[in-house]
């Protein structure tokens, strides 16, 4: 394994970048001069960026939720341009369901990609940033991994999760010179919230709930042109290359911090997350006197 270069041209690998949030941060590392090999579950995903980055980027088919794929892709990745620097473990979804309505098969599935996807992909790359004499290992997280909202249960747990073992690994890690980011991101307009969401099977015990937070107790969320049947609901947020420069402005820090608020919205949705946090505890737990 070649180790790393001294110039500024990185390698990264970025799991689910065929569209959403994982494309925009492979524009963003291929526009800035560093190669990229991104993950995509349909082959030809990544095909404008092979085309306009014909020397800096290739695809790998690779569902994450498959450990022995991830152990195979990753090898694949690390050979593509004989390095990683960069790791990012983007590829995710969302799951809207209140956790009586969420069943085993469908809570073990969400998992499978948003927890266990991440982990296969930090523990095999590790041996090559590690070879590498050091990397960065970026989990995409959510401010939803602070504060839970009521129907995202499973989300939230998944994402707390990644940051538990993320938060232990970066302390583990360090001594080969390789950084965790935890980037904890607010809203960005991609089918997160649309196409790509999954929902659970609605109770009718929980439409009043689905009510007062959508305004409507009907899943999945209809079309927001009643005319148009396969309209998508509007992308709320904000552009994800807005994500992806804020990504490349963090680590290009010398001294960054484990955590990195992304988004405009991110920093008011985590300080009342905290807060709502410390309040859980009720007012005589002794925790407001240690900080
Ligand atoms: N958008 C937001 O507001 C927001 C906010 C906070 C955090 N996030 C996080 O950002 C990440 C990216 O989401 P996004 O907003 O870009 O949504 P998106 O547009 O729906 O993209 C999701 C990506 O994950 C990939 N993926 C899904 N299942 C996979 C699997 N089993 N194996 C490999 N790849 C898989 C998808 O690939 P396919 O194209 O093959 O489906 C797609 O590339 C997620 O982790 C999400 O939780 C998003």
């Amino acid at each position: 394994m070649a180790e790393r270069p001294s110039g500024h041209s990185r390698i990264w690998l970025i799991t689910g970048a065929g569209r959403g949030l994982g494309r925009a941060f492979a524009r963003a590392a291929l526009a800035h001069g560093d190669r990229v090999v991104g993950t995509v579950r349909r082959h030809g995903a990544m095909a404008d960026l092979l085309a306009e980055f014909p020397e800096s980027a290739h695809e790998i088919q690779l569902d994450v939720r498959d450990a022995a794929a991830v152990a195979t892709a990753v090898d694949a990745a690390a050979e593509a341009f004989e390095g990683l620097d960069v790791v990012v473990n983007n590829a995710g979804t969302g799951l809207v369901g209140a956790v009586e309505e969420v069943d085993e098969r469908t809570a073990r599935e969400h998992l499978d990609l948003n927890l266990f996807g991440a982990l296969w992909v930090s523990r095999a790359t590790l041996p090559h940033l590690r070879a590498r004499g050091g990397g960065d290992i970026v989990q995409i997280s959510t401010v939803g991994a602070i504060g839970t909202m009521p129907t995202f249960g499973l989300y939230n747990a998944g994402k707390w999760a990644l940051e538990g073992f993320s938060e232990a690994l970066a302390a583990e890690v360090a001594q080969f010179g390789i950084q965790v980011t935890i980037a904890q991101l607010g809203s960005f307009a991609t089918q997160w919230a649309g196409s790509s969401m999954p929902f659970a099977d609605p109770m009718p015990e929980y439409d009043e709930l689905r009510t007062s937070l959508f305004g409507t107790a009907e899943v999945p969320w209809p079309a927001v042109d009643p005319d148009a049947a396969s309209a998508e609901p509007d992308l709320a947020g904000a552009d994800p290359s807005m994500a992806a420069d804020a990504l490349l402005a963090h680590l290009a820090e010398s001294d960054r911090p484990l955590r990195v608020l992304i988004g405009e919205d991110a920093p008011g949705h985590a300080a009342l997350a905290y807060a709502a946090r410390q309040d859980s505890y009720g007012p005589d737990s002794g925790l407001k006197q240690l900080s």
